[in-house]
């Protein structure tokens, strides 16, 4: 008998809702247990040991759910913590920076390809030492962009000026110059996707999750021909954000319970 693949998401809030929904659109018969840490979002402007910390603890977390895989879907705890926990969880665990920059490599004509993020994702390295370790040949840019996970987890839509303005002030500078592809190297930063795009209109935008949803059909630990996905949706603060989360970006998302829980107890 076929059974649900059960695995874990998790990002510091919301954003990793786009990469679930990218799952759900390209694989079916899972069981997810998604979490958001939405008490302590965000990350991105914090130290890597708080970082790393936070991470460890949404990872038990989900352990304690019984999955049998682990999505990191937050563009920083993958730049930051993904290999401290490989090394310390006995489970597969997936982060979001290799599939995107593999996806980036495969589309860049200019082979100048920029990466905006938050400021720890940036200063980090993460995306541009993989690009120029894999594709030598790749110039790789990279844009902090503190502001876009505060608009988005604090309900701004893409049509709003001030987040119009937000996303000019921050990416005007790379319009009209030879980078061709960018990396949405946040997982909030597809709720900006078509503002971002009417911004930079000749830039190809590379989604993390999009990028993601096929490398994570190929670590599921069963093959299944269940139809349907299953998802168990767990967040650190009150739901309430989620309930008014514009869901335009999030339609392949199965209805599914709510839970809040106390993350510091893991
Ligand atoms: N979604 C996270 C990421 O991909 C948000 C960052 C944050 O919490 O600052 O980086």
């Amino acid at each position: 008998m076929n059974t649900l693949n059960r695995i874990g998401v998790f990002d510091s809030g919301l954003g990793g809702l786009t990469v679930l929904d990218a799952i759900c659109s390209a694989n079916k018969g899972l069981s997810v247990v998604y979490f958001g840490d939405t008490a302590r979002v965000p990350y991105g402007s914090r130290t890597p040991e708080t970082i790393i910390h936070y991470a460890e603890q949404d990872v038990r977390f989900l352990l304690s759910k019984n999955v049998e895989a682990i999505v990191v879907a937050c563009g920083t705890v993958s730049a930051i913590a993904l290999e401290a926990l490989k090394q310390e969880f006995p489970i597969p665990i997936i982060g979001v920076i290799e599939p995107a920059c593999d996806a980036a490599a495969k589309v860049t004509k200019t082979n100048h390809i920029c990466v905006i993020g938050t400021q720890a994702t940036v200063h980090s390295h993460a995306y541009s030492d993989y690009i120029t370790s894999r594709y030598p040949h790749l110039n790789v840019s990279g844009i902090g962009c503190p502001l876009f996970v505060p608009l988005i987890e604090n309900g701004f839509r893409e049509d709003d000026p001030i987040t119009k303005l937000t996303v000019d002030r921050y990416l005007s500078p790379i319009r009209n110059t030879d980078i061709d592809t960018l990396i949405l190297g946040c997982t909030h930063y597809p709720f900006l996707y078509n503002v971002i795009q009417e911004t930079l209109p000749d830039i190809q935008l590379i989604d993390i999750g999009v990028a993601l949803s096929e490398a994570v059909g190929k670590m599921l630990p069963l093959p299944t021909n269940i139809s349907d996905n299953f998802v168990e949706y767990c967040f650190s603060d009150r739901e309430t954000g989620f309930k008014r989360f514009d869901t335009e970006h999030l339609r392949n998302l199965p209805n599914g319970p709510i839970k809040a829980i106390n993350i510091e107890t893991f």
